[in-house]
């Protein structure tokens, strides 16, 4: 397998959990270098479903070590109670998890100031998870962050700890919110970095000593690529790079060290949050959501579903150097007499190819929509591609060619062996 980047290439939710969990069978360590726990990936062992948020996706697999790399933002307090969560679940936390020393600290009043500052914006809000993740890369950002090094010497963190939240509570006493005790948390983080402490270590060079030993390395990408701070539908984004670059930095694990990179896509789009959406069809949302699919994992959120957008799939090719694809949740589409795909914007008399940088244009844009005649069959039970009727092979190719990368994956449900391999 060699080292290989699995990034979102829509908005995220695209059952990058499901496929991690598949393709760790072939991996030594799968890295998450990105995001929070904003992130929900979700994995069926059987009957039995998990939902990972900062835990990376290959902690089901025995011998297998998951890391937790330096771009991740930590709330401390959550992790442990997610890894008690796991541990309840059957699922051994031991040398199989790192935790790096140098990923930053999410703390309460990083929630507090994101739903805050979310009920400030109005109607203009993000629709942010409210996990922190924001204010928490924005304190990284400043330099004024504090890491999870920081939380292993106990007198020096208490020290800092409490003039951030002197400084935290005076914003969110202009906020008109209420103040946060600094005892409370202390007491709780210092708590929850004794349970963590076993984890900690350097991750970069046992990274790189994994590079050297030619270890097979799976990044964990979470959120998706128009949720990339730089890339993504800004201001409707997340605050970290989601697209491939992300996981070098947030790994320390260099360029020339990765061999490939799988872009999962639905085979239709959804997002959850705010922020444009061309291909939005509010018929096929209530299809999705009337069968149950489509609720958030970590919000639970009903997510907004339209049809597949080939104009932001190739933009995600583009610009994460896609190689290869996973494409899931085809069964959803089982059903549908007629499956469009958007092959071009329109706007103000005006066609794009790419996705426009600037939203208030993105927010005007008309799909140009291609139709395929549904295929009107179970694809669930399917287990190879010669398997699949050959109206949803038609899509399926046209689909990877309108991307521009090579279809590798195709899921068919969330159960393990509901994965076809081309
Ligand atoms: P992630 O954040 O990218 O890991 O995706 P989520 O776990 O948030 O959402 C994807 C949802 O689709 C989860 O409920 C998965 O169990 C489910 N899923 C993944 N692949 C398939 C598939 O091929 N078919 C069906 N029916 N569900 C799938
Ligand atoms: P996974 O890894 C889908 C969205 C939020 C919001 C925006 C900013 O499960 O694919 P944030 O809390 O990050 O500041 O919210 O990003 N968002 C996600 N949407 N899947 C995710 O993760 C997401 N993580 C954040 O809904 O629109
Ligand atoms: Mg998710």
């Amino acid at each position: 397998m060699a080292n290989t980047i699995l990034v979102g290439a829509q908005w995220g939710d695209e059952g990058k959990g499901k496929i991690i969990d598949v393709l760790t069978e072939q991996a030594d360590i799968v890295v998450r270098s990105q995001g929070g726990n904003n992130a929900g990936h979700t994995v069926y062992l059987g009957k039995k479903k998990f939902v990972l948020h900062l835990v990376p996706s290959g902690i089901l697999r025995k011998r297998k070590v998951c890391v937790i790399g330096n771009g991740v933002v930590i709330d401390p307090v959550n992790l442990v109670g997610e890894i008690d969560g796991l541990e309840k679940m059957g699922i051994k936390m031991g040398s199989n998890l790192l935790i790096s020393e140098t990923a930053h600290l999410v703390f309460p009043y990083h929630r507090e100031l994101d739903a805050q500052r979310e009920v400030l914006k109005g109607k203009n809000k993000i629709g942010t998870t409210k996990r922190g993740i924001g204010p928490a890369y924005g304190d990284k950002a400043a330099r004024t962050g504090l890491r999870v090094l920081d939380l292993l010497k106990p007198e020096k963190f208490a020290e800092r700890l409490k003039a951030k939240i002197s400084e935290n509570n005076a914003i969110l006493k202009a906020f008109g919110a209420k103040p946060l005790s600094y005892k409370k948390i202390l007491a709780d983080y210092l708590e929850a970095g004794r349970r963590l402490q076993p984890f900690v270590g350097n991750t970069v060079v046992y990274l790189h000593d994994a590079c050297l030993a030619n270890k097979n390395i799976l990044f964990e990408g979470a959120q998706g690529t128009f949720l990339d701070i730089d890339h993504g539908t800004y201001p409707y984004v997340t605050s970290s790079n989601t697209t491939a670059g992300g996981a070098c930095t947030g790994s320390g694990v260099p360029p020339h060290r990765m061999d490939s990179v799988m872009g999962v896509l639905k085979a239709y789009t959804t997002r959850v949050g705010e922020g444009p959406f061309p291909t939005e069809n509010t018929e096929l949302s209530d299809f999705l959501h009337g069968m149950g699919r489509e609720f958030g994992s970590t919000t639970g959120r009903a997510r907004r579903c339209g049809w597949f957008d080939a104009v932001a799939t190739g933009h995600a090719a583009m610009v994460n150097g896609i190689d290869d694809l996973a494409v899931t949740n085809v069964d959803g589409l089982d059903t549908l007499d007629v499956v469009r795909v958007c092959v071009a914007y329109r706007c103000g008399g005006k066609r794009y190819d790419h996705v426009p940088a600037d939203v208030d244009v993105l927010a005007q844009c008309e799909p140009v929509y291609v139709e395929f005649p549904g295929w009107k069959s179970d694809t669930s039970g399917a287990r190879q591609w010669k398997d699949l009727p050959s109206k949803a092979r038609t899509y399926l190719n046209a689909i990877a060619e309108l991307t521009g990368a090579r279809l590798s994956i195709v899921s068919v449900g969330p159960a393990r062996d509901q994965t076809l391999f081309l």
